[in-house]
């Protein structure tokens, strides 16, 4: 079935109140739904009331307190009819579910023995039926009755309001949640867990309860997440004036999820990833993103529960603004420029993609099938970036105000994009229908510049297109803010006295037409041009800067991510070079020049480490394969990346060396970011000293002598990648698998270095790996860590000439596909940019998403991913 945003119109229907009851037991779980039906104004009396069901076995139906009312149940949908005259009545609801056949992870299932929920975007449906839709708000009174042995613990959404013993060791507890909510929202858990409670008084001095559950023995791994769950509510009054709304806050750590996590109302959960960690299991990657996560799901509970998205595909409502707003925060505990160089990594390496092949879609998309397959990189990354966008055009002063008005008027209620854009219309007083195209036109758009200089003033020829994606051909003039600076000779800002030609505000030039001739006039000198500064525009810039601009740039931009930016042009530029001439069956070479520039910003001591080790991390063999575009030979680009990697190497090796010396860590561990830019500079460093000659012993001993696991991860993986199949890489392996072994979330890391190791034999390590007795297919972490990275992170692996890994792909994913669509369908779009590989690989893929789309069972998610690819 094909949903269409033009087709939405509210239900007949509205649930204002409803009181759950379950009876919890693993193989047979009962749930008794009370309804309270409200006839929506304007309804006929005779209308049938619809609702959804996924999976469902009626027991039990009653109207009004009477048994069998006229209804037809299918386990997909239960149609009421011959409704009662009055405006309001109640429906009692039984159904019965297996929480422990349920593998797909949606609705009510059990992870490592803890029942617990996923109910967004259409999970509640497969818990009872339901007007299961993100504009029905309703006020719930849950109430659960469990084996106290098998589940002490009793969680729902809201305030506990009652609990006791109930007799033959079953007990219960009441939950009762005060503010209305979307069904998606609502969230269960039932267990035997363990415990790290704290408490955060808000702004208006209300004690709230804090609590992070997580399997007994790993409490104190939750000290981090509950440190970042109380600056994330500090913040949000500080910076947005958001204060939380009830008595407790509640985090369960699960380890069997989906995705990362979820902002179900007062009791989150989150796969266990994004929750527990200390040095000894958890990377500084890890670190960061559990702050970064732990923040997300809390600032959702204004941004996408207080205000909740009308129907879903208005999804962004909800994401691009929680990501904007976990963005700001972790820019403001850590480093600001470092974290908006990382994002536009992360950016380009997943949303650019997605916008430039088969699955391109609008931030707001107008159809779908699956709406699981839109928990894109699109919806959150450049939903985000559209918000930042809106900050710059108006102003943070003004932006502010549009956010305090959109708490004001839409409290409470279930919103469009309409409703967003219209508070900053308001608010600014400025008409944003061109900005809107962000929401509504997919594809990544693309500035030509070309500049010259004159007598004093500066000509930029600036012309936009946004190319062609599936099923929009023809693009509108969008409105993109280019943040620039001109630079002087002496490394200083040069100004300018006028500008004509397109509106240029606060160092912004607002590109709104297909071409402007923006003139420029009273430049004292040929100026160096930045521009995009602080990536202010999701957008690819086609402009001729001499390699001489961008080394100057490199030293003297003032914005951070200019110079990040000037430095990795340089390095793309020479790595498709050396491509090209590898292509040509030369050898690649690069020039002195690269190599003297990385190693004065690997020593420039005014450059904090974390943006060093940015700057000195090349460009991912998928960063170049994108920047190419096309007709791609994986193998060659491995190739150049290493002997650039290796030409640095060589160049630097004394100060590369003396740097990894003064880098070592002394002293106790601290995750603080500062820590963690040294820690990631010394293994950036690493890499490239491993390249030499006696690198293998250096990656083992830093193995060896590692006391954290960023740098035991460091140390393993150069051994792995780069002396694979070696045996003291072997032995290395082993060690960390016997030390990790009962630690499931480093084992991950174990599994996912191998699927990484580049070249032709990780095919035979994986499938000898799906076969390792650690390996479990339905645990979604274990699968991403073993063939998500595989596909994704492994090039020269995934992508061998014979076409085999496709094919072992394509089988994996039948499988997984068998139990978790939602994975399988995820772990699919690995195919999504295969047009763009060289004839012969892109005919096996092909071939590869043809043989899945015909086999005979496969998921409507599944077949969603593939259709599309091949489209
Ligand atoms: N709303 C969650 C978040 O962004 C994501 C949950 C999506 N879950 C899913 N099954 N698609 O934090
Ligand atoms: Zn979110």
């Amino acid at each position: 079935q094909l949903f269409r945003l033009e087709d939405y119109r509210p239900s007949d229907y509205l649930i204002p109140q409803i009181h759950l009851t379950f009876r919890l037991a693993r193989d047979t779980t009962t749930v008794v739904a009370d309804l309270t039906v409200e006839r929506r104004a304007g309804t006929e009396a005779c209308a049938p009331l619809v609702l959804d069901g996924d999976g469902l076995k009626l027991k039990r139906i009653e109207l009004d307190g009477y048994g069998n009312p006229a209804h037809e149940a299918t386990s997909g949908k239960l149609v009421l009819t011959n409704l009662p005259e009055a405006r309001s009545f109640r429906l009692l609801i039984e159904t019965e579910l297996d929480p422990d056949r349920n593998k797909a992870l949606m609705g009510l299932y059990r992870s490592n023995g803890v029942y617990c929920t996923q109910c967004e975007p259409e999970g509640f449906r497969r818990i009872t039926y339901f007007l299961d839709r993100p504009d029905i708000l309703s006020v719930y009174h849950v109430r659960i009755e469990a084996a106290k042995a098998e589940a002490p613990l009793l969680l729902s959404n809201g305030n506990p309001v009652a609990g006791g013993e109930l007799g033959d060791g079953w007990h219960f507890a009441e939950w009762h949640d005060p503010h209305p909510k979307p069904s998606y929202l609502f969230a269960l858990v039932a267990g035997d867990l363990g415990c790290l409670r704290d408490s955060f008084t808000t702004m208006s001095g209300r004690t709230v309860e804090l609590a992070i559950h997580v399997e007994h023995g790993k409490e104190k791994l939750a000290a981090y997440a509950m440190d970042a769950l109380k600056r994330s509510m500090k913040w949000d009054e500080d910076a947005f004036g958001r204060e939380y709304d009830l008595d407790v806050f509640n985090i369960v750590a699960v380890s069997d999820f989906n995705m990362g996590a979820m902002e179900n109302k007062g009791l989150n959960i989150f796969n266990d990833k994004y929750v527990l960690a200390d040095e000894a299991t958890a990377t500084d990657t890890d670190f960061a993103n559990i702050e970064a996560i732990i923040a997300h799901e809390y600032f959702h509970n204004w941004t996408g529960n207080r205000i909740t998205c009308r129907d879903w595909f208005q999804l962004c409502l909800k994401e691009g603004l929680t990501v904007f707003r976990d963005h700001e925060f972790s820019a403001d505990q850590r480093s600001r420029g470092v974290k908006r160089i990382a994002e536009v990594r992360t950016l380009r390496a997943l949303q650019f993609p997605e916008d430039q092949g088969p699955l391109a879609h609008p931030v707001r998309p107008r159809r779908y099938r699956e709406i699981n397959n839109f928990y894109t990189a699109t919806v959150y990354e450049k939903g985000s970036e559209v918000v930042r966008m809106l900050r710059t055009i108006l102003g943070a002063e003004t932006f502010r105000s549009g956010m305090e008005l959109y708490f004001e008027r839409h409290d409470g209620q279930a919103c469009t994009i309409e409703d967003f854009l219209k508070v900053f219309e308001d608010a600014s007083g400025r008409d944003l229908s061109q900005f809107g195209l962000w929401y509504n036109q997919s594809g990544t758009p693309n500035l030509t510049i070309k500049a010259s200089y004159e007598a004093g003033t500066l000509t930029l020829d600036i012309e936009q297109s946004v190319p062609p994606t599936p099923s929009e051909s023809r693009k509108r003039a969008m409105h993109i803010p280019l943040a620039f600076g001109l630079i002087g000779s002496d490394g200083k800002e040069t100004g300018f006295t006028a500008a004509e030609g397109a509106t240029v505000e606060n160092g912004v030039i607002h590109v709104r037409k297909r071409s402007h001739k923006l003139r420029f006039h009273g430049v004292p000198e040929r100026p160096v041009l930045s521009l995009n500064r602080g990536f202010s525009a999701p957008v690819t810039l086609a402009i001729e800067q001499r390699p001489e601009d961008l080394a100057f740039l490199v030293g003297h931009d003032s914005d951070p991510f200019g110079r990040w930016q000037a430095f990795n042009t340089l390095l793309t530029d020479a790595l498709i070079a050396g491509y090209r001439l590898l292509l040509g069956g030369k050898e690649a070479n690069y020039q002195k020049d690269i190599a003297k520039l990385a190693g004065r910003i690997a020593t420039d001591a005014t450059l904090e480490p974390a943006y060093r080790a940015l700057a000195l991390t090349l460009p991912s063999e998928a960063d170049i394969a994108r920047d190419i575009g096309r007709d791609i030979d994986p193998d060659a680009v491995l190739a150049a990346r290493s002997t650039l990697s290796a030409f640095i190497a060589a160049a630097n090796r004394e100060p590369f060396g003396k740097l990894y010396e003064e880098l070592e860590d002394r002293g106790p561990f601290r995750p603080d970011a500062a820590s963690a830019g040294r820690r990631a500079l010394r293994n950036v460093v690493l890499g490239y000293l491993a390249r030499l000659e006696g690198g293998a012993d250096i990656a083992e001993r830093h193995y060896r002598t590692a006391t954290n696991m960023t740098d035991l991860i460091a140390g393993l993986g150069t051994l792995a990648h780069e002396h694979a199949g070696s045996p003291r890489t072997d032995a290395a392996l082993a060690d960390f698998a016997a030390r990790h072994a009962t630690m499931p979330l480093a084992m991950d890391k174990w599994f996912q270095i191998q699927s990484t190791t580049p070249g032709t034999k990780a095919l035979e390590t994986v499938r000898a790996l799906m076969r390792h007795p650690a390996f479990h297919i339905d645990n979604p972490n274990r699968v991403r860590a073993l063939l998500g990275t595989f596909s994704t992170g492994n090039q020269t692996g995934f992508h061998r000439a014979d076409g085999t890994a496709y094919a072992f792909f394509a089988d994996a994913l039948l499988e997984i596909d068998g139990g978790n669509p939602q994975l399988s369908a995820r772990l699919a779009t690995a195919f999504r940019s295969w047009r763009s590989l060289e004839p012969a690989r892109q005919e096996k893929a092909r071939q590869a998403l043809v043989s899945i789309a015909g086999a005979n069972s496969v998921s409507v998610d599944l077949r969603d991913i593939v259709e599309r690819s091949l489209a």
